[in-house]
């Protein structure tokens, strides 16, 4: 089982995309994937057309003190190989209950202990903010993927998230590499094309050396949601993600040789 936080402080970035995206992708290439929503906005549960009303079975019983097991959570989706976890508005409340109850910080760890092996691929979508839920979902990974709109503000939120991952590596003793992904990206704009020469400049090769372009067509959940033939895949967006899976998939392969 390999586990990538898609993580990013800013909202709005493509996370929820990118979590769908590379889910979606891995899933196609035979990976058994889990998808763990983790945004009490819950994006992607919506996606998968899960109501927010009655309040879903989901991650919130993760973190129950007597810890439920991750398989009576998961659902199937439309997609062979690609199963999720929901996400429950109540996970806000999470963030208030973690002062007083010791260990919740490995709450997701344990979970996937006694349950995660069932899967190749584990995929966290973050909510954006630095929280018990990013914590546990940073403690528990092997890779974190910051997906970065290609715009000046979104910079200062990227080293925000490096100084971040930094710091989670130095506390748990274990290497976590971290992959940036240029989203929404608009290369006729000097802006766009300026912030990614930046990006690249600042974060080397960390960054990927392209970028997702702005699509709408990914917009549409469905393209992200229904299994699709190949030759149906709607425009440059999701063909992009494949480019950037190829990417992720070779520089783990190069890290675990690495450590082998
Ligand atoms: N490459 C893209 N091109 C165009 N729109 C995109 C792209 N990626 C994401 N979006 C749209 O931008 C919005 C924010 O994306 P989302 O993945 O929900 O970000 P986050 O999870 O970081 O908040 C959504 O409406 C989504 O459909
Ligand atoms: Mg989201």
């Amino acid at each position: 089982m390999r586990v990538w936080a898609i993580a990013n402080q800013k909202g709005g970035v493509g996370k929820t995309t990118t979590t769908l995206a590379l889910g979606r992708g891995l899933a196609m290439r035979g990976f058994r994937v889990l998808l763990i929503d983790l945004d009490p906005h819950s994006s992607l549960s919506r996606a998968f057309g899960v109501p927010a009303d009655p309040p879903p079975s989901g991650v919130m019983e993760l973190f129950n003190p007597e810890g439920a097991e991750l398989a009576p959570l998961v659902r199937a989706t439309e997609i062979e190989n690609l199963s999720f976890v929901a996400a429950q508005t109540s996970l806000a409340t999470l963030e208030r209950r973690s002062a007083t109850q010791p260990g919740l910080g490995l709450a997701l760890s344990s979970a996937l202990a006694r349950g995660g092996q069932a899967y190749d691929y584990v995929l966290f979508d973050c909510p954006p903010t630095l929280g018990l839920l990013m914590v546990n979902a940073l403690a528990a990974a092997d890779r974190v993927i910051i997906p970065t709109q290609t715009e000046p503000l979104a910079m200062h939120g990227l080293t925000g998230m490096c100084r971040t991952t930094d710091m989670i590596e130095r506390s748990r003793q274990r290497p976590l590499p971290v992959s940036i992904l240029p989203t929404l990206h608009d290369k006729r704009t000097r802006t766009g094309n300026e912030t990614l020469r930046q990006m690249q400049e600042q974060h080397g090769a960390r960054v990927w050396e392209d970028a997702i372009p702005n699509d709408t067509r990914i917009c549409n959940v469905d393209v992200l949601t229904q299994s699709m033939p190949p030759a149906q895949y709607p425009g440059r967006g999701l063909s992009a993600y494949r480019r950037a899976l190829d990417w992720l998939l070779a520089s783990e392969r190069g890290e675990l040789e690495q450590a082998a």
